[in-house]
């Protein structure tokens, strides 16, 4: 996603859906970025809080963390001008990305961005993230419904406990009205 954040530079504030323990929300702060980092799980709000306190004061000002559900971004009563998305919106099935497709296109302010990373491939086991591919996203992310692909890459998913995933990762803008 470090590709696409450089290429088409996001504009603050960023909202991180399901942030996890904090690494990309982090990352975007150190870059100089305001981030509000969301996800379900308190454990892992409470070690990206940690995380960033042990950084510098200001870096402590740039972003925050908060225990929410990100599939309702609406809820947070405030409007970005990017979210960003590493390995949440695989997690869901086509019904609740429909929904979540939705709340983006809410809480994105006109010309905002989206930008996803996700897997590119199915495994053959149950509960585990699905595949998500161009045309899937060519078909969720349409001119009609307000949305510009701007780019689609192939790229991995790398992540500490596993060997490197196929991934895609994409910049969608929110078309102003
Ligand atoms: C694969 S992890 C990715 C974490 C982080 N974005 C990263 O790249 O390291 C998916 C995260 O989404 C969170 N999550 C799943 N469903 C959620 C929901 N409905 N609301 C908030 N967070 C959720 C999980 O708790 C988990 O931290």
């Amino acid at each position: 996603m470090s590709a696409l954040l450089s290429k088409y530079p996001p504009v603050d504030p960023i909202l991180d859906v399901g942030c996890g323990s904090g690494d990309l929300s982090i990352y975007l702060a150190q870059l100089g970025y305001q981030v509000v980092g969301v996800d379900f799980v308190e454990a892992a709000i409470a070690t990206a809080q940690a995380r960033l306190s042990a950084l510098s004061p200001e870096m402590a000002r740039r972003a925050r963390f908060q225990v929410a559900d990100a599939l309702k971004p609406s809820l947070l009563q405030q409007r970005f001008g990017a979210v960003v998305d590493s390995g949440f919106f695989h997690l869901f099935n086509p019904d609740h990305c429909d929904h979540f497709v939705d709340e983006l296109a809410f809480t994105l302010r006109p010309g905002g961005w989206y930008y996803l990373h996700a897997f590119a491939i199915e495994f053959p086991v149950p509960n585990v993230p699905r595949q998500i591919n161009a045309d899937e996203l060519k078909s969720r992310f349409t001119a009609e419904k307000g949305w510009c692909i701007k780019e689609i890459q192939s790229v991995e998913f790398l992540s500490r406990v596993a060997p490197p995933v196929p991934a895609i990762c994409a910049c969608i803008e929110r078309l102003p009205s």
